[in-house]
């Protein structure tokens, strides 16, 4: 069991995800800020393959198990470790994103694609999951707003497609609700900021002083 407390971050593109984290992570120095899919080398290999605009050829599964051996990597290479030397763990998406979005909008089966996640994970879960809920088409403004952010092969699917990954993470509220917390993402970056951090430091007052 390890003694740091692991903490995930979710959401459709455009939800402002990224600038709340960073926000979050400032506010705990010995934090560890990392990201999915990528943070370490292996892994970051694997996300230019995953994301390069020009393999529209790649299959759906391809991209599931694409997803699973980043996070595989990830996992074992940086989170565990950081995990077990007691430190908080801030990841910017984790397994809830390939169910969302390989699993049901992709129409893999969310069943399915945790199968496969489970043979890279080892049933290891976060201990808090934050989900910043946004309505699509505010997000895609949101993205098309953000001149310097990178396109990727994700973000030119269509609206339905984002509409159908906004599903899969309500389902994934109902299913999970002791693990997944919604914050409406719509209001301005510092509500979003102040409801987060609440949450993360209610998790963290749970577990105790470190
Ligand atoms: P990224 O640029 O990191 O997006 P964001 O800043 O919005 O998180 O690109 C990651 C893309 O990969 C994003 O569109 C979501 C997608 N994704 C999946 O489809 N499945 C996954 O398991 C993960 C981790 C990400």
């Amino acid at each position: 069991m390890s003694s740091g407390t692991f903490i995930t971050f979710e959401g459709p593109d455009g939800a402002g995800k990224t600038t709340i984290i960073n926000m979050v992570a400032k506010q705990f120095a010995d934090a560890l800020l990392t990201r999915e899919p990528g943070g370490i080398d292996i892994a970051e290999q694997i996300r230019s393959v995953i994301l390069d605009k020009g393999n529209t050829a790649m299959d759906s599964r391809t991209e599931a198990l694409l997803y699973a051996a980043a996070r595989r990597q990830h996992l074992i290479e940086k989170v565990k470790p950081a995990l077990d030397n007691g430190r908080v763990v801030l990841c910017d998406r984790f397994v809830d994103s390939s169910l969302a979005y390989q699993g049901y909008a992709r129409g893999l089966g969310m069943d399915e694609v945790y199968t496969i996640n489970q043979f890279a994970i080892e049933d290891f879960m976060p201990e808090l999951t934050i989900y910043f809920d946004i309505e699509p088409e505010l997000g895609l403004k949101r993205i098309n707003k953000n001149k310097g952010r990178e396109i990727n092969r994700l973000d030119l699917e269509d609206l339905e497609f984002h509409q159908r990954v906004r599903e899969g993470y309500h389902l994934l509220v109902e299913r999970f609700p002791n693990r997944i917390v919604r914050i409406d993402a719509s209001g301005t970056v510092d509500e979003v900021f102040r409801k987060t951090i609440k949450l993360v430091e209610a998790k963290l007052a749970e577990k105790g002083p470190f």
